[in-house]
This record gives structure tokens, sequence and C-alpha cells, in this order.
């Protein structure tokens, strides 16, 4: 999809000049998407949302990780929309699932199944008129252990505490700000490696979205940026490893678990609006 040119407010070029004259990095027009864009990239959203409704519905012990594959592939379809990871640089599989220790861009397979007490991330992504949305869900297998729940839950808080953070003439530090200090305080760490991105016309575009960092750093926050927020939050250390076979899934280096979860936001006149709903 070609990116249309956004015309900026009179008011809204006056701020960045603004920021920008006093040093701190400002939007390029490319980052702010139109009024006409940003009701595609709902309505690709609004699809998502109803493919993770639907992996909610069926996943269950027993199941393989492809069998979430084909959930995801065939619901996509249905929806004559289309699942962005596949062949995406490469990547195999129409989702990604990440069970326990393995933080991110965990590949499908028939021959892993998932077992009582497990902890799965599923990350979709999706393609509908030609706009992308991408988000993920943290689900537990069955009943899990007080740890694991209690992993699930500060990440789920520290997307919200990050999105929060997401309005006009923030930055993107006090997103990462927000997100690092919430996991901390609770004893875990934030994965440096991947962040949140530039989402609507492209899969990944800027801005990369830190999941940890200082207050009024990075990015000023405008309206119309479209981007997600998806921490990857460590029980353990912050340290991630690549799997050296497949060249894709990211695993933590002390074995110890790892969750996320992901939405893509909207800033808006006042806040954010969060399209994967
Ligand atoms: N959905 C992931 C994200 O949040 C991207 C996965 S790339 C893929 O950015 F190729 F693995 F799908
Ligand atoms: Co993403």
């Amino acid at each position: 999809m070609i990116k249309q040119q956004a015309t900026l407010s009179l008011e809204l070029q006056a701020k960045m000049d603004f920021y920008q004259k006093q040093g701190y990095k400002v939007p390029t027009l490319d980052m702010i998407k139109t009024p006409e864009e940003i009701e595609k990239i709902k309505a690709s959203g609004v699809i998502n949302t109803a493919v993770l409704d639907h992996v909610e519905k069926h996943i269950k012990a027993g199941m393989t990780t492809q069998d979430i594959d084909d959930l995801v592939s065939s619901f996509t379809k249905e929806h004559q929309a289309i699942c962005a990871p596949l062949n995406f640089e490469g990547y195999p599989k129409s989702v990604c699932t990440s069970v326990n220790h393995e933080v991110c861009h965990g590949i499908p397979s028939k021959l892993r199944k998932l077992k009582e007490g497990d902890i799965v991330n599923v990350d979709v992504s999706t393609i509908y008129n030609g706009y992308y949305s991408d988000a993920s869900r943290m689900f537990i297998v069955g009943k899990t252990s007080k740890e694991r729940e209690k992993l699930i839950e500060v990440t789920k808080e520290c997307l919200a505490l990050g999105l929060k953070q997401c309005k006009p003439y923030n930055f993107t530090g006090d997103i990462g700000h927000a997100i690092q200090s919430h996991a901390e305080k609770h004893g875990y760490s934030v994965v440096r490696e991947l962040g949140g991105h530039g989402v609507g016309i492209e899969f990944h575009e800027d801005p990369f979205i830190y999941h940890f960092g200082k207050p009024k750093t990075g990015l000023l926050l405008v309206p119309g940026m479209v981007f997600t927020v998806e921490p990857m939050i460590n029980a353990g250390g912050k340290d991630v490893v690549i799997d050296r076979y497949n060249g894709w899934t990211i695993y933590t280096k002390d074995g110890k678990d790892s969750a996320q979860v992901e939405h893509t936001v909207l800033i808006t006149e006042t806040g954010y609006e969060i399209l994967t709903y």
C-alpha cells in the first residue's frame, strides 16, 4: 500500500516546530496516518481481534501449536484477510506461538503439543484490504502456577501503563520508562532487542518503540501516529538467544519464563485508542 501524505493542522505543525527547535526528535510525515488510512487500519484491527477471540475459544491442552496456526489461517481466510507473518522475510507460518521460555517468534509445529500449565503467547497480525494490524495475547493452558499467573498479570499491567503514556506531546521514552519501572519493581526484566513498531501501511514501520528508557527522551508522540506496544517481560534476566536452527525463535538465555502482550494503538487528540480491542 502506498502511504498518503498527511496534512498537518497549523497547530500541530507549530507544536512540532517548537519541540524540534528545543532539540527533541519529532516524527516525520510518513509516521502520521491520514483519517482514511486510520479507518482502514481499524477495519484490519477488527478482524485481528476476532482471530484472537477465535483462538481464545479453542485453545486447550493436547492441541499442537500447528493446530493454532490452522485456526488462525482458516479463520483469517474466511474473513477475506491475509496472515501477515506468512512468508514475511521468509517466516514459514501464519502466526507466532511462543510457549513458556520462548520470548517471541515461536514457529507453530505439529510436534509441539500444549500441556496443562503451559503459558502461550499467540501473536496475530492481519492484512485486510492492504492495511496491517498486530496484537498478541497470553493464554494459560488449563491451570498454571502462581508464578506464571503473576508474570502474565504484571506483563498486562506493563502494557496498560505503557499505553497510559500514549498521548500527544509525550515521548516514546515515557512509554518505555513506565513499562521498565513496573517490570523491575516486580523483580522481572525487559527484553531489549525487540520492541514495538509503527504499523498500518506496512507490517513494521518507524518508529521503533522501546520498552525501556527514560522519560522525555526518544521521539515526540503526535495525533495520527499508529504503532504497537508489545512488552516482552522475563521472569529472570533480560538476555535472550535466537534459535540457531530456525533463525527466528527467541528464548530467554536463562531458560526462565517470558510473557508478552501487544496492542496496536492510535495517538488521538487527547490520548490513545486501541485498534485491536
Ligand atoms: N507479530 C510480530 C510483531 O509483533 C512480528 C512477527 S514477524 C514474523 O512484531 F514474521 F515472525 F511474523
Ligand atoms: Co508487533
